[in-house]
């Protein structure tokens, strides 16, 4: 591995395992240096350990967490130059069925949660990149931002919203002379802990067989005839963290095997 991330603060949220886990993996493996957060305290504690990083316990949906999240940061190193938020839940159920209680449950995880980040971290960020390098926001969207998927109405909206936040402040923090950078990656099927969740939700909808490899049915259907792993989408977000992506603000990141590319 390289020194692509050396001396860069970085915080990921959602880091105790699955695509949070496997993007601090690969940014400590490039010389980042890691806060990592989740509700799992226990689960982010050892990943950090393993690591050579801080853990917080932390709730994406709560303003307050945020804020000891800030001051913890500013304490620490004073600036962040990275800032991941990948924190979020999946819900499979038709839209006939979510209760509004659902629907703001998945809106604050997966939508609410990316805001209040952004808004709390903004100005460790601005501080970080008036230093140097441009600051840089990832931003965990998924191609169910794109379009639309069965039975899952809240979630999808709520990864729209993300795309759409981070077009917003990509361009709004441009335009205000802010040296911090807003992307987001939208990764395809990716094989984590929550994909597993949504598998068995897929076999009970009869999206996909009951008989036979669900992983087999799923890699069918994807152009490049394979599941994603969690390092695929870790590379692009070593990418967005880097210099090399200097100028590329805005942009969405589709990490996905061709799926939405039919
Ligand atoms: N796995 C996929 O196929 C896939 C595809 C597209 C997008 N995504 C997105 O990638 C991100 C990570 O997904 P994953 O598959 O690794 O999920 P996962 O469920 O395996 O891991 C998510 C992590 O987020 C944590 N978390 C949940 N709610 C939280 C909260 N309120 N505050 C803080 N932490 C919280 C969980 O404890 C868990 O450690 C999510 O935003 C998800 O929507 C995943």
């Amino acid at each position: 591995m390289g020194q692509r991330l050396a001396g860069r603060i970085a915080f990921v949220t959602g880091a105790a395992q699955g695509i949070g886990a496997g993007i601090a993996r690969a940014m400590a493996a490039e010389g980042a240096r890691l806060i990592l957060s989740d509700l799992n305290e226990a689960g982010v504690t050892a990943l950090a350990a393993k690591l050579g990083a801080r853990a917080i316990r932390h709730d994406v949906a709560s303003e307050r967490d945020w804020a000891d999240a800030a001051e913890l940061v500013e304490e620490a190193f004073g600036h962040l130059d990275v800032l991941v938020n990948n924190a979020g839940i999946e819900m499979v159920k038709p839209a006939s069925e979510t209760s509004l209680d659902d629907w703001r449950r998945v809106m604050s995880i997966n939508l609410d949660g990316v805001f209040i980040g952004c808004r709390t971290l903004q100005p460790l960020l601005a501080a970080a990149g008036a230093a140097g390098a441009s600051a840089s926001v990832i931003n965990i969207s998924s191609i169910a931002g794109l379009v639309g998927y069965p039975n899952q109405a809240a979630y999808n909206t709520s990864k729209a919203g993300v795309r759409h936040l981070t077009k917003s402040l990509a361009i709004e923090w441009a335009h205000h002379g802010y040296p911090i950078r807003v992307n987001s990656i939208h990764p395809g099927c990716i094989r984590t802990p929550m994909l597993e969740l949504a598998v068995e939700g897929w076999i009970a909808e009869g999206s996909i067989p009951a008989d036979g490899d669900p992983w087999t049915a799923i890699a069918a259907l994807c152009p490049m005839r394979r599941v994603g792993r969690v390092e695929d989408i870790a590379h692009g977000a070593v990418y967005l963290a880097s210099d090399e992506s200097a100028f590329v603000t805005g942009l969405e990141l589709v990490i996905d095997g061709g799926w939405v590319a039919r």
